[in-house]
C-alpha cells in the first residue's frame, strides 16, 4: 500500500508532468551537465586546469552545450517571481519524506546518470569529494559538514521537479535580471520582465535591503537552505543558501540588494565555491572508511533525521 508521503509524491510527479513536457523537464542528459558547463564558464585558477578548459570551450559543436543552453532558456523563461512563491508553498512544508543523512544519501543517489558511466560520479561522490577537500585543507569542522550536505537539495528532481527548478544559477527573483547572468537574452520570455512590479532595478525590495529579504530563484540551494537554517553557523547556511549565485559572488552584479550582513558573509560563499567546482577527480573516496568521521560530524549539528 502506498504511504502518504509516497501519494503526495507521485501527486507531484504527476502534476508537474501533465504541467511540463518530458523535454522541458530534463533537458540535461544529466544534472552534472550544468557544473561541468560552469567549469567551463569559471575555469580553474590553475593553469592546467585553465587550458584544458579552454580548449573544450572552443568546441562549440559539443552536444553537451546545446542541452545546457536549452535548459538555461527553460529557467529564465519559467523562473518567476509566482512560480517561486508556488514552489517555496509546497515544499518549504517539508512534509514529503523524513529520513536519516545517510539514507537521504542513497535516495539522492538514485538519482540516475544518464551521461557516460564510465566517467561520472554518482552524487555522494562529489559531495565527500568537496568535503574532503575542504577537511584536508583544516578547516573548520561545520565548513567540512558543509561540503558534505551542499547539494542534498537536489533530491527535488526524484520529487518529480524540472531540472531548472533544482540545479542552474540563481538570481533575485521581483527585480530586474541582471545582464551578468548566464544567457540573460532569455529572460525576454519570462514574464517579470514586461511585468512593471518586476523589471525596475530594486522590483518589490528595497536599496540594500539585506538579500535575506529577497526571494531566490527556486532550486536546491534555498532549499536546503531552509531544512537547515535552524541547524548550522551563519557562515555555513551563508554557503549553502548562495553557491549557485554566481551572478553576484563572481559577477557582483546585485551589491545594490546586500547589506554590511550579506558582504560580511559573502566571503564564505566565495571560500567555499573553488571546492564545489574544482575538487572533481575520477578518484572515489572510501565511503565506508569516511563514514564514522562523518556520522560523528553529523550528529554533533544536525537531528537524527531531515524533513524533506
Ligand atoms: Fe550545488
Ligand atoms: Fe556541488
Amino acid at each position: 500500500m502506498l504511504s502518504h508521503t509516497n501519494v503526495i509524491l507521485y501527486i507531484n510527479i504527476i502534476m508537474n508532468s501533465t504541467q511540463y513536457t518530458d523535454a522541458e523537464i530534463a533537458p540535461l542528459a544529466s544534472l552534472d551537465e550544468w557544473e561541468d558547463d560552469l567549469i567551463l564558464r569559471y575555469p580553474d585558477p590553475d593553469s592546467l586546469a585553465q587550458a584544458k578548459a579552454k580548449e573544450e570551450f572552443r568546441n562549440y559543436d559539443d552536444p553537451a552545450r546545446d542541452t545546457v543552453k536549452e535548459f538555461y532558456r527553460l529557467n529564465h523563461k519559467y523562473q518567476t517571481y509566482d512560480f517561486v512563491m508556488e514552489k517555496r508553498q509546497d515544499f518549504l512544508k517539508f512534509n514529503k519524506k523524513e529520513m536519516t543523512l545517510w539514507d537521504s544519501f542513497e535516495f539522492l543517489n538514485t538519482l540516475v546518470d544518464d551521461s557516460d558511466p564510465d566517467i561520472a560520479l554518482d552524487q555522494l561522490q562529489h559531495l565527500l569529494q568537496t568535503s574532503e577537500a575542504i577537511r584536508a585543507d583544516g578547516h573548520p569542522d561545520w565548513f567540512v559538514l558543509t561540503g558534505l550536505l551542499h547539494d542534498m537539495g537536489k533530491v527535488l528532481c526524484l520529487f518529480g521537479e524540472p531540472q531548472w527548478a533544482v540545479v542552474g544559477d540563481t538570481f533575485p527573483v521581483g527585480c530586474q535580471h541582471s545582464d551578468k547572468i548566464v544567457y540573460p537574452e532569455f529572460f525576454a520570455a519570462n514574464p517579470d520582465s514586461t511585468d512593471e512590479r518586476f523589471n525596475t532595478k530594486y522590483g518589490v525590495y528595497e536599496p540594500n535591503c539585506g538579500l535575506r529579504n529577497v526571494h531566490m530563484s527556486w532550486g536546491h540551494d534555498e532549499y536546503l537552505y531552509q531544512m537547515t537554517k535552524n541547524y548550522l553557523p551563519e557562515s555555513a547556511l551563508y554557503m549553502i543558501r548562495y553557491h549557485s549565485f554566481y551572478a553576484q559572488h563572481r559577477e557582483n552584479a546585485y551589491t545594490h540588494l546586500m547589506d554590511e550582513h550579506d558582504h560580511e558573509y559573502f566571503k564564505w560563499v566565495k571560500v567555499f565555491n573553488p571546492y564545489d567546482l574544482y575538487t572533481k577527480s575520477p578518484k572515489v573516496p572510501d565511503w565506508n572508511e569516511l563514514r564514522p568521521y562523518y556520522e560523528d560530524l553529523a550528529a554533533k549539528y544536525l537531528p537524527s533525521t531531515l524533513k524533506f
